[in-house]
């Protein structure tokens, strides 16, 4: 069974829902309202929101259209960590790179789930070498004590225990429940 055709209102016993499209919705108007709070004394600066590609995609679009700020900046980006399997390879690189010049602007990073660290801890010293004013990061889900590189997340939608493995939302297995409008466990 593909997970990419799954009827949203069959709660399968074939998987857990961990959030539901509820719950999701409810965090995402909250990130966005703190994170709108927290900027909106520097309207004049650019805030570039920047989508790590491909997990974040739906986060980002439905997170930014809530962020009340007089200029902003969309950005993407996408770098290489996974491939196909559940390991993060530790090295990974870059895809696609910014278009805008970063230095003296509000940068917010927008990522699905930050596992070892190890992709966003690389693609922050890569934007932090493109001297922004601000650098934060804004994930979805952080799973616990499974950072091997500390990562500063200033916004952090959910914490999940570590040993758990998510798909939906913009998150897959090899490609697969990436567009699941919600999140769940897989063994
Ligand atoms: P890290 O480099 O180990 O922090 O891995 C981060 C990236 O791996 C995320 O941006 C996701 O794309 C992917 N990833 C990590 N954990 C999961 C998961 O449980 N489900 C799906 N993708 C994951
Ligand atoms: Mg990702």
């Amino acid at each position: 069974m593909s997970f990419n055709t799954v009827d949203p209102s069959d709660q399968s016993d074939k998987y857990e829902v961990l959030f539901s499209e509820e719950e999701i919705q409810q965090r995402v108007s909250e990130l966005a309202e703190e994170i709108s709070k927290d900027y909106e004394n520097d309207p004049d600066t650019p805030l570039v929101l920047i989508c790590v590609l491909n997990g974040a995609v739906f986060f980002y679009s439905d997170l930014v259209k809530q962020i009340k700020h007089p200029n902003i900046i969309c950005e993407f980006v996408s770098i290489s960590s996974y491939g196909s399997g559940k390991e993060s390879s530790r090295e990974p690189k870059i895809l696609l790179d910014t278009k805008n010049p970063l230095a003296d602007k509000n940068v917010i990073v927008i990522e699905d789930i930050i596992d070892s660290g190890y992709s966003m801890g690389a693609l922050l010293e890569i934007l932090a070498s493109k001297d922004p004013k601000s650098l934060e990061v804004c994930s979805l889900l952080v799973k616990d004590g499974r950072q091997e590189i500390e990562v500063p997340v200033g916004y952090a939608g959910f914490r999940i225990p570590r040993k758990l493995w998510v798909q939906g939302y913009g998150m897959d297995t090899g490609e697969e429940g990436r567009t699941l409008p919600f999140i769940i466990v897989i063994d």
